[in-house]
Formats: structure tokens, C-alpha cells, sequence
């Protein structure tokens, strides 16, 4: 189908978000034909989530009802909801190389880190062994449970949030084949512990502090 006759009869309920970096700005660790390539993919999901929902009672949900009502009665659903919800959060839980002043978690948000995991390398080798360890798992996430920091791991496009109430991801990964083959190859576990050092600390410590308060 032509692009513009689509947009003319699929309303865009959801969209891909608006990025701080430019694809080649998380180089090395990923190439820009790499980001460029997966955020295809991302967009197409977000094609797809809109088309199953135009016309329906589902229209005005959120992403977080859609992940909800999906993992409960449609697996399609939930496969587009999830994605577009995984990797809405994947792309803006990274920085760009060269944004150093996202390295760092807040002060408060490193104390936590430091009392549950030991330190920040803990938590990060800690997520890249459970990742690695997981044979079908496709998302790595960093998740906040009535204050408690934990490391999990979903298949599919499933996420945390989908039977919980209160687990409220933080940060996600994409362990899927497509986000990092390109780069890496077989390595998987290489590229978790580059992408890994890849994440917007700052931002991340943002969502932190705004959960602590609720
Ligand atoms: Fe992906």
C-alpha cells in the first residue's frame, strides 16, 4: 500500500518517540545501519499495533491497557503492544557516546543500586549473566516492585508490567537476534555488556525518582 494512502485511512494512534541522538551517535557500540535497521523494525510494529486497533473498542487505550488486555486475551496484541511499549523504553533508556553526563546514576538513585546489587558494574554484570543465562529470553529489565530493585528477564515482547500491578520497569535491552546481529554476530553476551554501558543513567534515575514518589 501507498504510504500516503495509509496514513489517510490508519489513524496514528501511536508513534515511534522522539530521540536525543541521531542513529550514528551510538557508535561503536552500535552501528547507525544497525539503530537505523531496528528502528525500522520498531516502526512497523507501531504500523502494525495501530492498524489492529483502528476501528476498535481499544482505540483510546493506552499502551499499558493494551499490554494488559493482550497478555490476558491476544497474543497478537499483546506482540505489538508489548513491542511498541519494550522498545519505546529501549531506545530512550540510551545515550549517546559522546553524552558523558549520562554515565552516572542521581546520588540517591546510585544509593539504592549500591544497597541492593554493590555497585552500578554489580548491577550490570548481574543483568548481562541473567540476559546470557536465560535461553528464551529477549528483554533484560531493570525493574522497581514497591521500592524494590530487581533484575528480570521476559520472552517474546512480554513485559514486566503486563501481569503486575506494581513492577514498573526502569530500564529494558533488547536481547532479540535483530538488535545487535548485525554488530555482533553469535556474541550476545558481548553486546550486552557494551549496550549495557550504553544507558542514559541520567534518565534512568529520572523514572526512579519519579516512582519513588508515588
Ligand atoms: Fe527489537
Amino acid at each position: 500500500m501507498n504510504k500516503n494512502v495509509k496514513e489517510l485511512l490508519i489513524p496514528e494512534f501511536f508513534k515511534t518517540p522522539i530521540l536525543d541522538y541521531e542513529p550514528s551517535d551510538l557508535s561503536p557500540t552500535l552501528s547507525e545501519e544497525s539503530v537505523r535497521s531496528h528502528l525500522g523494525h520498531h516502526e512497523s510494529i507501531v504500523m502494525w499495533l495501530n492498524e489492529r486497533i483502528s476501528g476498535t473498542e481499544l482505540e483510546n487505550a493506552s499502551i499499558q491497557e493494551l499490554c494488559k488486555e493482550g497478555f490476558q486475551y491476544d497474543q497478537d496484541l499483546a506482540y505489538y503492544a508489548g513491542g511498541h511499549y519494550n522498545h519505546t523504553l529501549f531506545w530512550t533508556s540510551l545515550r549517546a557516546s559522546k553524552n558523558e553526563a549520562a554515565k552516572y546514576p542521581s546520588h540517591e538513585f546510585l544509593k539504592m543500586i549500591v544497597g541492593v546489587f554493590g555497585s552500578l558494574e554489580t548491577l550490570i554484570d548481574g543483568m548481562a549473566l541473567q540476559a546470557s543465562t536465560s535461553p528464551n529470553a529477549t528483554w533484560v529489565w531493570l525493574t522497581m516492585d514497591r521500592g524494590i530493585l530487581e533484575i528480570k528477564t521476559t520472552e517474546q515482547n512480554h513485559n514486566p508490567c503486563m501481569n503486575s500491578a506494581h513492577d514498573i520497569p526502569l530500564l529494558c535491552i533488547d536481547m532479540s537476534e535483530h538488535a545487535y546481529f548485525m554488530d555482533y554476530g553469535f556474541e550476545k553476551r558481548k553486546y550486552l555488556k557494551a549496550i549495557l554501558h550504553q544507558i542514559n543513567w541520567k534518565k534512568v534515575s529520572e523514572r526512579f525518582n519519579i516512582n519513588l514518589k508515588k
